[in-house]
């Protein structure tokens, strides 16, 4: 022992000599210059620092700047395609002035092309069903987690933070969204960016703007007023930049009252850089570029992922005159600058392990917040381990594991091939041994149920059956309707008649229609649940969390009850909605006209006096709550004090909801959500809230004047715990 000691110490005696010695041969590379160069100064702005790089830029150099390297698996690889990360995009830097590359990745729910890349990512629930927790701190720890794993596997920028309205429920990339009412959008998308960026990877947000449906995104033109656009769509995507402040904007596919939106002059620069201030830059989404001087006009200042317009052709139209230089200074000014902003020339990346335990269970906890339950007759739920016998588990990959959503946002399964496009991805969270985990003593067994008569026989010799219903959704496609695929409405209806105690868990990237709704005892809504899934669901299906989250979107009746029941689709022609390598369109070629204008959501159920399945901002929970005391005082900023109780035997979280009905001369839909508050009760508490609303969220958009404005007359607040249980309401006059 004592021999092979003194070995070992000579052993590493003679490598810490060797190494010396090396190191004397071989001295330290000098620092680069720009380690001292003057915009290395963290205390100058960032539009400073960003000025003094472009002093020192070649035309070369800037137009590198302005577009991307290409894709892989889009065209021909580059030759410095090397130089990628593997993600949907970089854009150069200037390495001898010390300005990193861009390396950008997708990153809608967590960072895409893992497996592609050897690397690991954790999968969150679903933006969607994140936004049913209404929680500004899950939103934050759900972009901080992207922004560190980002880092981690050796990016610097995502492309996250769609923020698009549900406007239009059969868009294939609800699931990508937040929901319908663009406060609620906007706050948790401009938190989650908030978090994200801090990371030091530039944030984005995306796709601006009213790019609500799929089918033919790359060449409807969506028709909509002024207004309109500005208290909607455009509101979310404000709110979001305020709080978030992302360095980057994505500009959409399609086309906006006429112009392309990545050469849309009225949403670029008269709305986005002069009204609201944005100082970061705008990216074209992938092949959405569709002109060079038209679009650099308009405030496009950087073309993914090519250069079809923004290389050759940008740097032809600087010299000969057509675009001023300054013009290509702006845009590289705008990138620099938010290189510095987000912190990516002082932070620079260093590879590093993804922490998957610990991002496994924020992925959990986050799932437990956004799990709606939707019906739970007598008491049907939390299921009780002691007394359940038997289990019938029923339903497509039950067994196996839960449904994500597809297109640019899929995350990778860990251990398996990269996803392909069209793919429906199964994370292996699995519902059969996470409840067979909670409850050890019963009997649980599984059908598929691809025949619903023998799913049904397996359910009558059950205690209780537990049905799990799918509806896959991805970018480039909309659903023809909201009707579950594959005739789960019949297994459904099917097990329901077999067992009385018939609970449905929902797998969905949008609304679904159920027309077995009073035939089943529970209903409980788990979106695309992420990488932990079945473990938040089973918690919640036992009661070890008591859910709390309510629906950030309407589910309607039937698609006749939408403000389009049709979907407009492409020309037969269609150019498709796949963005790969298609012919450049000078104009949208077909327009959908989205005259129902302001009503999104329940603002269209509220006018149009239609009846739903499951109201916006509804969610049951295992102990109920009542409201008291409202007490409205008016001012430039009104607040609104009431009381929330816990009148149930359970802890719980009730998400109290505040809507403004406005002035009839407003001419607005009938009630709009200003604000609400998660409120934390044990069982017999009482609390007092207390809100505080934004003005503007109090006003509307006067397209004389180009603002927003508040109309003087009597406004009426209402709270409550749902967009359609509102108990409390007071009228004040305000200005
Ligand atoms: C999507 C974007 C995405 C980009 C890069 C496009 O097809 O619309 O959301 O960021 O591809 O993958």
């Amino acid at each position: 022992m004592k021999k092979m000691h003194a070995m070992q110490l000579l052993g590493a005696a003679a490598l810490l000599a060797g190494t010396l010695a090396v190191q004397a041969q071989w001295p330290r590379q000098p620092e680069p210059a720009w380690k001292h160069a003057a915009w290395m100064n963290q205390s100058l702005s960032p539009d400073e620092r960003a000025d003094l790089v472009l002093k020192q830029m070649t035309l070369d150099e800037k137009i590198d700047m302005i577009h991307g390297e290409g894709m892989p698996g889009w065209g021909k690889p580059k030759p410095n395609a090397y130089l990628g990360n593997g993600g949907a995009g970089f854009t150069l830097g200037v390495e001898r002035l010390g300005i990193p590359i861009i390396q950008m990745s997708d990153a809608a729910y967590g960072v895409r092309s893992s497996a592609a890349n050897g690397r690991y990512s954790t999968a969150l629930p679903s933006n969607v069903g994140a936004a049913a927790s209404w929680d500004t701190d899950a939103a934050c720890q759900y972009g901080a987690l992207i922004g560190r794993e980002l880092r981690a596997q050796g990016y610097n920028m995502t492309l996250g933070g769609g923020v698009n309205l549900t406007r239009e429920p059969r868009n294939g990339r609800t699931f990508e969204y937040q929901g319908e009412d663009p406060i609620l959008a906007g706050t948790l998308v401009g938190n989650r960016i908030r978090c994200e960026q801090a990371q030091h990877v530039i944030g984005d947000i995306k796709h601006y703007a009213v790019n609500d449906q799929e089918d033919g995104r790359n060449e409807v033109d969506a028709i909509i007023s002024k207004r309109a656009m500005q208290e909607t769509d455009l509101l979310a995507f404000h709110i979001g930049i305020e709080i978030g402040n992302p360095q980057a904007v994505m500009c959409s596919y399609n086309g906006i009252n006429g112009d392309f939106a990545c050469e849309n002059k009225y949403t670029l620069t008269d709305v986005l850089r002069d009204q609201w201030g944005f100082k970061g830059f705008v990216l074209s989404d992938w092949g959405g570029t569709h002109s060079t001087e038209k679009a650099s006009a308009a405030g496009l200042d950087n073309e993914e992922p090519g250069e079809v317009f923004f290389g050759d052709a940008f740097k032809q139209a600087v010299q000969s005159g057509k675009i001023p230089m300054a013009q290509l200074d702006e845009h590289v000014h705008r990138i620099l600058r938010a290189e510095f902003a987000a912190g990516l020339v002082d932070h620079p990346i260093h590879k590093s392990v993804v922490d998957v335990f610990g991002d496994l269970a924020i992925a959990r906890h986050i799932e437990e917040q956004s799990i709606v339950l939707l019906r739970n007759q007598h008491q049907q739920l939390p299921l009780s381990a002691s007394s359940l016998h038997s289990i019938a588990i029923i339903g497509d990959h039950a067994d196996y594991g839960m449904l994500s959503g597809g297109g640019s946002a899929q995350v990778d399964p860990p251990g398996q091939h990269p996803a392909h496009w069209g793919q429906h991805v199964w994370f292996p969270t699995s519902p059969l041994k996470s409840i067979q985990a909670m409850a050890p003593q019963a009997r649980v067994s599984f059908n598929s149920g691809s025949d619903p008569a023998t799913a049904a026989s397996l359910a009558a010799s059950a205690d209780v059956a537990i049905v799990f219903v799918n509806q896959w959704t991805s970018e480039g496609m909309d659903l023809p309707d909201l009707t579950l695929p594959n005739h789960q409405d019949d297994l459904v209806a099917a097990v329901a008649k077999a067992n009385p105690h018939t609970v449905v868990v929902l797998e969905n990237g949008t609304a679904v229609t159920m027309p077995w709704v009073d035939q089943v005892s529970a209903i409980v809504e788990a979106w695309y649940p992420g990488s932990d899934g079945a473990t938040a669901l089973a918690r919640v299906l036992f009661g070890a969390v008591n859910p709390s989250a309510k629906l950030p979107m309407t589910f309607p009746r039937s698609v006749a009850d939408l403000p389009h029941p049709k979907l407009i689709l492409p020309p037969p022609h269609s150019e498709s909605a796949a963005p790969v390598q298609r012919k450049v369109l000078t104009s949208p070629t077909f327009s959908v006209h989205y005259d129902e204008g302001l009503k999104v959501g329940y603002k269209w159920y509220d006018a149009e006096k239609k009846p739903v399945l499951f109201p916006f901002g509804f969610g049951l929970s295992y102990t109920t709550y009542s409201y008291s005391g409202l007490k409205v005082t008016p001012g430039d900023k009104p607040t609104v004090t009431f009381t929330v109780t816990n009148t149930g035997s359970r802890a719980g979280v009730e998400i109290a909801q505040v809507y403004a009905a406005l002035p009839a001369s407003a001419n607005e839909p009938p009630k709009r959500l200003v604000g609400w508050s998660r409120v934390a009760l044990n069982p017999g508490e009482s609390k007092q809230v207390t809100l505080s609303i934004d003005p503007m969220y109090l006003s509307i958009f006067d397209e004389a004047a180009n603002h927003f404005r508040l109309v003087a007359g009597s406004y009426t607040f209402l709270a409550g715990g749902s967009s359609q249980s509102l108990p409390l309401h007071q009228s004040v006059q305000l200005q």
